[in-house]
């Protein structure tokens, strides 16, 4: 009698489960699977981690003989694991809660149907993605010798961000005329993520070393002589996110270049020598990008300030160092001079000093020879008798 009771307490189970199933109906991976693994399994068995030498992100290391077994989950271990007692040394997930039954029964019905994993699917892969966006490569030898190079040169290789490998230059604030070196040895630097060369003298060498940056997001040519021909090399730049040519000799014939850049997101073309017709046209193109036609005037003046300023500035640097090096001429000649008093007076105390001891040395001999013959008494001279003062008058007297 109790065996019956459970056959068919076992027989309802099933029964159940098999409702539930048919219920569930056709399991979506995206939507059903993706979430369980990426919870309760990715953070081992993932793009970190890949302990019992397994993955689990991805079809191809996921879906594979006796793991995942497509149509078999007696015979995929992905099964086996999930549904071991809890106390089990090999349960999966090792640690927290077993997977519930409505998450193990859907693995076992996802793998009952054939194991559907849409091809190119990565679970996680936003996150992913985010964090390729991440810190970036770290420098390679050659960048840090490129970038203590530029330090040198007083160009600044900064990050873009604590924490970050990705690097930025902002030539705009250091001057307007580097050595093509400069460019050379920034081309080298391949964490470089953005590079401000507004107003600065470009060549179109310079030029075509920035087009070897390509991992540059974005690029500052504004107010450069920049044109349709020493532009083309900025093309290459797929990574290109923003890019400024305002007040340049760009053309429509130089915009058009620039329809590769599928990244492309800010354009900025205020006071180039670029149409409507032309814009119009790259817009046609490129209908993700904002393409700014007009300028802010305030932005205008202030890189036009800014130019001035720098101007003045190293002038003053100039005038300063002239005066300092002309203070410090004085300085010298006055403290040679000084030297040379000094000197001077040194020379005449010793001689004055070897003139006493000489003087010294004769009295004594003079002293010593007075001794030895006595001198011949000398007369004593009458003293004259001291004259009587008169007396006198009363000042008081001559008043009254
Ligand atoms: C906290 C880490 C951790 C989590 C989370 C985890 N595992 Fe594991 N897994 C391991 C370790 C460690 C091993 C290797 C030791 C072993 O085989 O038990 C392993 C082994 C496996 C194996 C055996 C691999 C083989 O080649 O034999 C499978 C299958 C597996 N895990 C599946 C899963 C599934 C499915 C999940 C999620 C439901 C999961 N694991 C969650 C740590 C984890």
């Amino acid at each position: 009698m109790k065996k019956i009771t459970l056959l068919i307490g076992t027989f309802a189970g099933s029964l159940l489960l098999a409702l539930d199933a048919s219920a569930a109906g056709k399991i979506d991976f995206k939507k059903d699977i993706a979430s369980i693994l990426e919870k309760r399994c990715i953070e081992c068995h993932g793009p970190d981690k890949k302990k019992g030498g397994l993955r689990l992100h991805t079809k191809d290391e996921a879906v594979q003989d006796e793991i995942i077994t497509p149509g078999k989950p007696d015979e995929s271990e992905v099964y086996a694991r999930i549904v071991l007692p809890k106390d089990d040394d090999d349960i999966m997930p090792p640690k927290g809660d077993p997977l519930t039954t409505a998450e193990q029964q859907k693995i076992k019905d996802w793998i009952s149907q054939g194991a559907i994993w849409p091809s190119g699917f990565v679970i996680g892969g936003a996150a992913l993605a985010k964090k390729e966006e991440g810190p970036g490569p770290a420098a390679t030898p050659d960048e840090k010798k490129a970038i203590a190079e530029l330090e040198k040169a007083g160009v600044s290789v900064r990050q873009i961000a604590q924490k970050l490998n990705w690097t930025y230059v902002n030539l705009r604030v250091i001057g307007s005329k580097f050595d093509a070196k400069v460019f050379a040895q920034l081309a080298r630097v391949q964490t470089l993520q953005e590079l401000n060369a507004a107003g600065v003298n470009l060549t179109a060498a310079d030029i075509a070393n920035i087009g070897k940056l390509k991992n540059l997001k974005r690029l500052h040519l504004e107010h450069t002589t920049v044109d349709d021909k020493t532009l083309a090399p900025v093309k290459n730049l797929a990574n290109l996110e923003y890019l400024n040519l305002f007040n340049t000799k760009v053309t429509d014939a130089g915009l058009n270049q620039l329809a590769s850049l599928k990244k492309l997101k800010s354009l900025y073309l205020f006071q180039t020598k670029t149409t409507g017709k032309g814009v119009a046209a790259l817009k046609k193109q490129m209908p993700k990008t904002y393409i700014d036609t007009g300028w802010d005037l305030k932005e205008l003046e202030k890189i036009k300030a800014e130019i001035k300023a720098r101007e003045e500035a190293r002038k003053k640097k100039e005038e300063e160092e002239k005066k300092k090096a002309e203070a410090k001429k004085k300085a010298d000649a006055e403290a040679k001079k000084k030297a040379e008093a000094k000197k001077k007076a040194e020379a005449k105390k010793k001689a004055d000093a070897e003139a006493k001891k000489k003087a010294e040395a004769e009295a004594k001999k003079k002293a010593e020879a007075a001794k030895k013959k006595p001198a011949a008494k000398k007369p004593a001279a009458k003293k004259p008798a001291p004259k009587k003062a008169a007396p006198k008058k009363k000042a008081d007297d001559k008043k009254k």
